[in-house]
């Protein structure tokens, strides 16, 4: 008797501690809803109480903002770290010295060998194998009995920005690869003459090859009536050629690519092609990489906005190279809403702080701006000026990133916001005004990160620059861009 209301009793108790845990089982779940919505999806009062939490329980365990005091330091680490000031611990990295090296090319000898140097795992594949093929084929060991294909600049030259003219030329040397030709440019009347600035003509001539190490080692003294023929097109040439898809590349890399990847998709095959065109087209020659040096390392040349704890600091230091984890942002205004949908500054900002956010050890917030909008330099300015306002608020998008708030850098460089003809007509002399440009790129590439459009082929020639001239592949661009200017864009 007493044995069976002992187990009733138990029974009962097991029945009761189920039932009140299911209770507040389910009180937990709900409350949980309840507390962890979104940040962004929280009223301002709901944000205020969130933060009011964190401050009372959560926000303890935050790092704390210390003082650090050298003067408590045992005297072997204060000896460290005096060695680690002079510079004896972060020597120059790799990354550093690849940059170097590649503003310090001056042949196109240095430029073959700046390429085989580069570590494979950051070019895109193929690299080295295609820019030895280009090189060859454009550098026989005679040019008697080849076959040529002479570039002109097309009747609307001037309406073609820089991307759009090294994209075109692009186009071209499939079209010499594929029908063995050898692409050369009518150095009196190349494509994108009008970059040239008159009182350079005599120095360099009317072509890219003012700016680049020459794209052939043949002449236009090889011409003969039959070995050759004019792009744009004067007269009927072959269909086979005519007929060649703008977007398509030479047999032998398509083949040897789709046995890597065969299900590599068109339009990959296409951006790859014109990273490997452009990457060899624009070897910059002894006298532009000197040029290009000089304005890099001209303090007045460049300015730097960014905030030191206390105020907004106006400088003009930039670090050569870029440092490591810092962000390339061209934003693409002017005349080119046009083609596409201008994309406002703050999306770049979204998706920067977005993904340094979730990467604070391998990006930081420093950026290089390259922009024809004078305008995007002050929003850079006011989105400065708000860090500045929250520095140190207890606020999870505040805190979980890589520094309080951004350093920005760009060129003070002239700048309207109008299509590159219009520039290049408003600033004067067009050879420098060029080699600013080419600037703006050369300092796009040194960063770790791109924010850009793809439907703007200044954008899509930062990625593929960086990629086939330092090897940074694997490092992500983000496209604030419409999806679709991935694939369709013309040239
Ligand atoms: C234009 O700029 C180029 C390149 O810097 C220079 O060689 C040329 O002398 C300049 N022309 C004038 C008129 O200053």
């Amino acid at each position: 008797m007493r044995s069976r209301s002992f187990l009733f009793t138990i029974s009962i108790g097991a029945i009761l501690i189920i039932f009140v845990s299911i209770r507040t089982g389910l009180l937990t779940v709900e409350a949980r809803t309840n507390t962890y919505k979104k940040w962004e999806d929280l009223t301002t009062n709901e944000a205020l109480e969130r933060v009011r939490e964190e401050n009372l329980h959560g926000y303890q365990y935050a790092a704390p903002d210390e003082d650090f005091n050298e003067e408590k330091l045992s005297e072997r680490d204060r000896d460290l770290l005096g060695k680690l000031a002079k510079g004896g611990s972060i020597a120059r990295d790799k990354r550093t010295q690849t940059i170097e090296r590649l503003y310090g090319l001056d042949s196109e000898d240095a430029w073959n060998r700046h390429i085989e140097e580069l570590d494979d795992e950051g070019l895109p594949p193929l690299t080295k194998f295609t820019q030895r093929y280009i090189y060859e084929h454009q550098h026989p060991e005679s040019c008697k009995d080849k076959k040529f294909i002479v570039m002109e600049a097309f009747p609307n030259d001037e309406s073609f920005g820089l991307g759009a003219v090294m994209f075109s030329i692009s186009m071209n040397l499939n079209l010499a690869l594929r029908f063995n030709r050898i692409l050369i440019y009518n150095p009196q009347d190349g494509p994108g003459r009008h970059f040239i600035d008159p009182s350079s003509h005599e120095l360099c001539g009317k072509s890219m090859d003012c700016f680049f190490e020459r794209i052939s080692s043949c002449t236009m003294d090889d011409l003969t009536p039959d070995n050759h023929f004019l792009l744009p097109a004067r007269k009927e040439i072959d269909q086979e050629i005519m007929n060649t898809d703008p977007g398509s590349l030479p047999q032998i890399f398509g083949i040897a690519l789709k046995r890597m990847y065969p299900m590599i998709t068109p339009d990959a095959l296409k951006y790859w092609w014109r990273g490997q065109a452009v990457s060899y087209i624009m070897r910059f020659n002894a006298r532009t990489m000197a040029e290009l040096l000089r304005k890099r390392r001209d303090k007045a040349l460049h300015k730097s906005l960014s905030f030191d704890g206390r105020d907004i600091v106006d400088g003009s230091n930039i670090p050569f190279p870029m440092p490591a984890g810092s962000i390339s942002m061209h934003v693409r205004h002017g005349d080119k809403g046009i083609e596409m949908k201008l994309k406002p500054f703050q999306e770049y900002l979204d998706a920067a702080e977005g993904f340094i956010s979730q990467n604070p050890m391998g990006y930081r917030k420093i950026a290089f701006v390259s922009t024809e909008n004078p305008e995007v330099l002050e929003s850079a300015r006011d989105h400065l000026q708000k860090e500045h306002e929250m520095y140190k608020v207890v606020n999870a998008k505040v805190r979980t990133t890589s520094d309080w708030a951004w350093t920005w850098y760009w060129s003070d460089i002239p700048r309207a916001n109008i299509g590159p003809e219009q520039q290049l007509e408003t600033f004067g002399n067009r050879t420098d005004m060029t080699i600013n440009w080419f600037l703006q790129l050369m300092m796009a590439i040194e960063c770790d990160m791109m924010i850009g459009t793809r439907g703007s082929g200044w954008s899509r020639m930062l990625d593929n620059l960086r990629c086939g001239w330092l090897g940074k592949c694997q490092q992500p661009f983000f496209d604030v861009g419409d999806p679709q200017d991935w694939v369709f864009y013309g040239i």
